[in-house]
């Protein structure tokens, strides 16, 4: 009988509780694989719309393959417009991330085939809300800020139409490139907080609208997606380099956590800060000011030196730390920058409820359905007897 006693192993950690083909962090490595390749030779090579094509279609398309893709994605970016009214009811100051999860919730309103349980039905809702997902962002934003939102710009991309959805400006060659490698870099990363928490609603075999508005929620928290916000949060908040040391001895002495450094499963630098770090410092040289940047770079030394000297091991940083400053740089508000790991990461959700409702990797559980040990100490080793309310 020992074998059905339950393992306990906090968070998960180590323990593998599917097969997936869609991607593996290699944490001792720094390897990050999208169906094969590795993330870091695609970015700056291919574009976010043919890494979509990649996680959900599991090949790299040719040109046909992506044009269709782009055609189908292009016409499924405007919002409907009752959604577009019902976003303008909310109070101003709500949390955006609690606004996509919301027009997530609310797209499936508007699908009548919201129910049909295919492969085909799931793909097609794929497409709805990856190209979604960026109006929605951009339409509260501008709706926070008083103003009308844009319609989706067809003649752009999926990133150049954000940034442009965003600030009615369209982004110039570099810029778009810029944001398209960072949408490509956050689009899929196996089984972090947020995948893992569409994968348990899509095994239930709820639709993709449930299953990704768990994925939006999870995202949203401080130590997933939300890190990056709090990242630039922490920067403003230094204010200068000289004042790196301080910060640095003060957090450590307090328990507190240093944002956009140490990770669940890299055991050394996530491969996406390499391409992130210099692509903040092009962004700081063309605004003519690298002070962000700078920061960041000596933060890191000098909280890696910290951490090996009061913790006696290596700490390294993630996607986090450097996007931050990079989407900064770009203008983008602090608190849109957790929506825009969003905007990407719903390619990797979509692939991952995809996968495990019609294509799982062997082994995979019909239905998660972990065990906990109950530590409950109320009425001693018995059940509670009980009390009427007129006797308590
Ligand atoms: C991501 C994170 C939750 C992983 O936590 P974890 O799995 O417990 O990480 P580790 O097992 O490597 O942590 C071991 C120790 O380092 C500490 N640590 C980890 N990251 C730290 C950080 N950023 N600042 C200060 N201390 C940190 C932990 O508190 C723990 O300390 P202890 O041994 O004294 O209890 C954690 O690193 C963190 O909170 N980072 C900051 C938030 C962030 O950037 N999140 C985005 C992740 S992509």
């Amino acid at each position: 009988m020992d074998e059905l006693k339950p393992i306990q192993n906090t968070g998960l950690r180590g323990v593998s509780i599917a097969s997936t083909k869609i991607s593996d962090v290699d944490g001792a490595k720094g390897k990050l694989i999208y169906r094969g390749y590795l993330a870091k030779d695609l970015a700056g090579q291919v574009s976010f719309e043919e890494a979509v094509y990649l996680l959900l279609y599991e090949k790299l398309p040719d040109a046909d393959e992506l044009g269709e893709l782009k055609k189908q994605l292009i016409s499924q970016r405007a919002l409907p417009s009752e959604l577009i009214a019902a976003l303008a009811t909310r109070p101003k100051d709500a949390l955006p991330m609690d606004i996509l999860q919301a027009a997530v919730a609310m797209a499936a309103h508007h699908d009548p085939n919201a129910k049909i349980h295919s492969r085909e039905a799931a793909s097609r809702i794929a497409i709805n809300l990856i190209a979604k997902f960026p109006t929605i962002v951009a339409a509260w934003d501008r709706i926070r800020n008083n103003k009308e939102p844009l319609e989706p710009n067809p003649d752009l991309d999926h990133a150049a139409n954000f940034l442009y959805m965003l600030n009615g400006v369209i982004p110039d060659d570099e810029i778009a490139g810029f944001f398209d490698t960072c949408l490509l870099l956050h689009a899929e990363h196996s089984f972090n907080a947020s995948t893992f928490a569409a994968r348990e609603v899509a095994s239930t075999k709820a639709h993709t609208y449930a299953s990704v508005a768990a994925g939006v929620g999870s995202l949203s928290g401080a130590l997933h997606g939300g890190a990056n916000t709090r990242v630039m949060e922490m920067l403003l908040k230094i204010g200068s380099v000289d004042k790196v040391e301080d910060y640095v001895k003060n957090i450590l002495a307090t328990g507190g956590v240093i944002m956009g450094l140490g990770h669940a499963v890299y055991q050394t630098d996530d491969p996406r800060a390499h391409i992130l770090a210099p692509m903040s410092k092009t962004l700081g040289e063309r605004a003519g000011d690298t002070k962000w940047y700078d920061l960041s770079v000596h933060l890191e030394e000098v909280a890696k030196q910290a951490f090996k000297e009061k913790k006696e091991r290596e700490i390294y940083v993630n996607v986090d730390f450097y996007s931050a400053t990079v989407y900064y740089y770009m203008g983008i508000p602090t608190d849109l920058f957790t929506p825009i790991f969003a905007i990407a990461r719903i390619a990797g959700w979509a692939a991952h409820v995809i996968e495990e409702q019609f294509a799982g990797a062997a082994p995979k559980p019909a239905l998660y359905r972990p065990e906990s040990d109950y530590v409950g100490d109320y009425c001693g080793p018995d059940e509670c007897v009980y009390v009427p309310m007129d006797e308590r």
